[in-house]
């Protein structure tokens, strides 16, 4: 009898888009990385571009046909067709524009209603960028927030520059690595990408944290707390953010400025 053959794996195809506002870098990113070069000079995508290129992951090679969509609200139109069948996506922010920071919620929002109620955004890889790292004097948006942000809803999360070249190739190799492990795995995100080191707990006390007014907001008292009270919820707090235990981007700051608030509070209450 003769062995069973094994059978030479598939090329595969995949589908990627790109996502987020108008001028964060998206079409550049994808440029830099298919051709080499940066172009400083803004160019509005119309609509949407369309590219093929052929990439190496590990010893596959993955045939990768790239949507890259116009961020501008005026192209919603014709960006909407557009999100259907895709394995992964490239959601792109700039470091020095907040605005296109709190925007990715949003641009998640519009592809979750163009896939319709029976769309299914567990099954994609999403990679976000965040761009423009080479202009660190306009930086708004650090790192452990970005990262905070992504992680927390199992994405990859890269530091990027378009113009420098930085974190380029890494993205894109981890993000079609990701994209290739999906497909092996029926389309499914397997079970290791998926895993989070830190509770949902965790990244939203951090991020109410960060936004806090004053060090009562901050610990969660009313002005006017007691010492006790005081106490009582700076112990819950750095139970939950101790660098120890909690592996969450920005959990040390966050931990910090706990134990400042407390100290500060305590000095002023007899
Ligand atoms: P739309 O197509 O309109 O949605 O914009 P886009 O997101 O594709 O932006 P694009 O790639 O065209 O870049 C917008 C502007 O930002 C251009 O002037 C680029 O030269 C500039 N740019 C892109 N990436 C970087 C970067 O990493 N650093 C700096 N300093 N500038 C960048
Ligand atoms: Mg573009």
């Amino acid at each position: 009898m003769e062995a069973k053959r094994k059978e030479p794996r598939k090329s595969l195809r995949i589908k990627v888009i790109s996502m987020g506002n108008a001028e964060v870098g998206k079409s550049c990113i994808i440029k830099r990385y298919c051709e080499k070069r940066f172009v400083p000079k803004y160019l509005a995508t119309i609509g949407i571009d369309y590219g093929v290129t052929k990439v190496q992951v590990r010893d596959r090679e993955i045939k990768v046909n790239i949507f890259d969509m116009a961020g501008h609200p005026f192209f919603y139109e014709v960006r909407n067709e557009f999100y259907k069948d895709t394995q992964g996506v490239i959601l792109v922010y700039d470091t020095g524009q907040k605005e296109s920071f709190d925007a990715l919620d949003s641009w998640l929002a519009e592809m979750k209603q163009e896939l319709g109620p029976h769309g299914n955004m567990e099954n994609i890889v999403f990679v976000v960028c965040a761009n423009k790292i080479d202009a660190a004097k306009l930086r708004c948006v650090d790192e452990s927030e970005g990262r905070l942000w992504a992680e927390s809803r199992g994405f990859l999360y890269f530091e990027t520059s378009a113009q420098t070249g930085e974190g380029i190739n890494e993205m894109f190799q981890t993000f079609y690595s990701a994209i290739v492990d999906l497909c092996d795995n029926g389309g499914k995100r397997p079970v290791a990408s998926m895993s989070i080191s830190f509770t949902k707990e965790q990244a939203d006390t951090i991020r109410r944290i960060r936004s806090s007014k004053d060090s009562w907001d901050m610990l969660g008292v009313k002005p006017g707390a007691t010492r006790d009270e005081v106490n009582k919820a700076y112990r819950k707090l750095a139970v939950l953010l101790h660098p120890d235990k909690c592996m969450a981007p920005g959990s040390e700051d966050a931990f910090k400025a706990v134990v400042n608030a407390r100290t500060a509070l305590l000095k002023n209450i007899k």
